[in-house]
């Protein structure tokens, strides 16, 4: 089976998305470290992010994992160079919509998503378009959603915790930024699809939303 969880930067969705995975023993896969990867190793070969040719090739060319390393803990390179801590720093957050939006990377992504389907029959997807596009078919597919200050609050906490120096305004302001050109760019906005559930996570604790997706997962299975 695969569940799709899909949502705005920040909704909880990778947290969430870890451990229902690890609650169903089921391989995750988390795209937008994929998107993030490809912007990484833009920025390090000093690529400008607005020349699409350029980032489509980088995008085709190059080789992403994600891997398990244990409990939950992931590792993602790109040409086997580890980028796990790397692809979640500010300057990549901050380029990381523009690249994201160009059809061509998005094609070369999506394309390498679909693979996994054809090795890990049982998988938890996280992203934007992952009910939408790219498993439209997917038996369970949940879209988060949280308030901009919520999630920004979210992901101060985060950043803080690595040693990264962040403001607070500045993050909600990139989070709205985000918000709209994930959303108004033309190439697979982000968008809820019309049968996915919807979870509220701003007053709600990570294990509350776990469950409630376990559960929909379970009933799912039972059918
Ligand atoms: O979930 P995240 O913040 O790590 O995503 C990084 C960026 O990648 C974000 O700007 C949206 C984009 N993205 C996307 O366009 N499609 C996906 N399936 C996943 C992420």
């Amino acid at each position: 089976m695969i569940v799709a969880i899909d949502g705005p930067a920040a909704s909880g969705k990778s947290t969430v998305a870890k451990e229902v995975a690890k609650r169903l023993g089921y391989k995750y896969i988390d795209t937008g470290a994929m998107y993030r990867a490809v912007t990484w190793k833009a920025l390090k070969e000093k690529i400008d992010v607005t020349n699409e040719d350029a980032v489509v090739a980088l995008a085709k060319g190059s080789q992403i994992e994600i891997s398990e390393l244990k409990n939950s803990h992931y590792k993602v390179t790109i040409d086997g160079e580890d980028v796990t801590e790397a692809i979640r720093s500010p300057k990549v957050s901050a380029a990381v919509s523009t690249v994201a939006k160009v059809p061509g990377v998005r094609t070369a992504l999506v394309k390498k998503q679909r693979s996994y389907a054809d090795i890990y029959p049982n998988m938890v997807v996280e992203g934007r378009d992952i009910g939408t596009v790219v498993f439209p078919d997917a038996e369970l597919k949940v879209f988060l959603k949280a308030s901009p200050v919520e999630r920004a609050k979210r992901r101060y906490r985060e950043l803080k915790e690595k040693g990264h120096k962040v403001e607070l305004s500045a993050i909600e302001r990139d989070i709205i930024t985000r918000d709209k050109i994930d959303s108004t760019r033309a190439a697979s906005p982000l968008l809820k699809a019309p049968d996915a559930r919807v979870i509220d996570t701003t007053s709600k604790t990570i294990s509350q939303v776990v469950q409630e997706i376990v559960n929909l997962a379970k009933k799912e299975l039972m059918k």
